[in-house]
């Protein structure tokens, strides 16, 4: 019993603010497609963050059994803090699992998006060995479309992070939901591409014997194929490629979604990794939100950076979502990157207007 009070005890301390810093972090997460392959591990990693004081877990079905599963960890998200003689208290409802909430089915979909600030959309099919993402555009654009009108009509204010493929068309596609129903704010609308970041730095820093945590690559463009574009030569820190090097690392970089598939032979995509990296977008919007000045992410945004209306670069975000653009990163491209820009742009312009058309089509 004492060693179980010490670890509750180190992971409480962690949270509790001493007297003149006392302030409350609880900051609400709606996950929608919370029962699945990405879904569950994501919800493990945002359980574990103390920026979190409730998650609330959607899906069509089976999201009871993993909110009993994920309410046992005696991790945050800590359900509020209280002040009380110039001290932070901590409420102990957050061991009894009350910051795990579940919503089955669409009739408690409104209820799972009341007064939060983050959505995370990992809701959709995975693609098989043998298929694109764009293959998937069929049943996941309806999915992603009736998610985000209800999150437009219940959470007009929070953060959007879609995570279900083809991003380069869901994107767009919830954009124009957010437009029909009023409520578009570009700045807080986000297609997820922190997976191609995370396997860029990874397979950098391999290649060059580099620690993992040193190394950051920024990846523009899109989240299909070759509109992945790694920019190895805003590498940091500054790395000497060979020519040979930039060819494999950017074409195992765009491929690495499908080096998943196959290896997973028909059992889904990546969804571990994927959790990794959703985390980390989470977690970065949620520091923004808090304050924290000094949060840069790449994500597939609403932008004026080239001539397409969506593209993903690196930004800097705020407590309103967006809050700069990182321009530096387009310019000085090697011959070799402008190349693969100019190669991208009609793909991901082709992928946009199909996203767009669908949401009129259909309205
Ligand atoms: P999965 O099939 O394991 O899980 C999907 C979940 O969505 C299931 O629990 C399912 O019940 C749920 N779902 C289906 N329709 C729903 C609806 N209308 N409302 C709410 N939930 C619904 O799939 P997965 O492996 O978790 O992948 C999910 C999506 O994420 C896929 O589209 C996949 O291609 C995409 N993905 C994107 C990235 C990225 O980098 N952005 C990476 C990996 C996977
Ligand atoms: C990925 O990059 O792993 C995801 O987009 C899933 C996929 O279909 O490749």
């Amino acid at each position: 019993e004492a060693s179980v009070k010490t670890s509750q005890r180190k992971t409480l301390s962690k949270l509790t603010c001493s007297p003149g810093q006392a302030r409350i972090v609880a900051y609400k997460v709606a996950v929608l497609g919370a029962a699945g392959g990405i879904g569950q591990p994501l919800s493990l990693l945002l359980k574990m963050s103390p920026l979190l004081s409730n998650l609330n877990l959607y899906d069509i079905a089976n999201v009871k059994g993993v909110v009993a599963d994920l309410g046992h960890c005696n991790t945050p998200a800590q359900k509020e803090t209280t002040q009380a003689k110039g001290k932070a208290v901590l409420d102990w409802d957050f061991l009894l699992n009350k910051a795990v909430s579940g919503f089955t089915g669409p009739a408690e979909l409104a209820d799972s998006l009341k007064g939060v600030d983050l959505i995370i959309i990992p809701a959709g099919v995975p693609r098989k060995p043998g298929m694109t993402r764009d293959d998937l555009f069929n049943i996941n654009a309806g999915i992603v479309k009736d998610l985000v009108e209800v999150a437009a009509d219940t959470a007009p204010n929070a953060l959007i992070n879609v995570i279900s493929n083809p991003v380069n068309s869901t994107v767009p596609i919830a954009a124009e939901i957010l437009k029909q129903k009023g409520v578009y704010n570009p700045r807080k609308l986000f297609g997820v591409t922190t997976l191609d970041v995370v396997r860029a730095n990874t397979f950098v820093a391999k290649q060059k014997n580099l620690r993992l945590i040193d190394v950051d690559v920024p990846v523009i463009g899109g989240h299909a194929g070759i509109t992945i574009l790694p920019l190895l030569s805003k590498a940091r820190p500054a790395i000497e490629f060979s020519t040979q090097e930039i060819e494999e690392l950017t074409v195992r970089i765009q491929n690495a979604g499908t080096e998943v598939v196959e290896a997973k032979a028909g059992a889904g995509s990546a969804t571990l990794s994927m959790a990794y990296a959703g985390a980390r977008f989470a977690e970065s919007c949620i520091r923004a939100l808090d304050g924290d000045p000094d949060v840069y992410e790449c994500s597939y945004v609403q932008s004026e950076l080239t001539e397409l209306p969506f593209f993903a670069s690196r930004l800097k975000l705020g407590k309103e979502g967006i809050e700069a653009f990182v321009h530096g990163d387009l310019n000085n491209l090697t011959e070799y990157e402008q190349k693969a820009l100019e190669a991208l742009k009609p793909e991901l312009k082709a992928s946009i207007q199909k996203g767009i058309e669908f949401v009129n089509r259909e309205s």
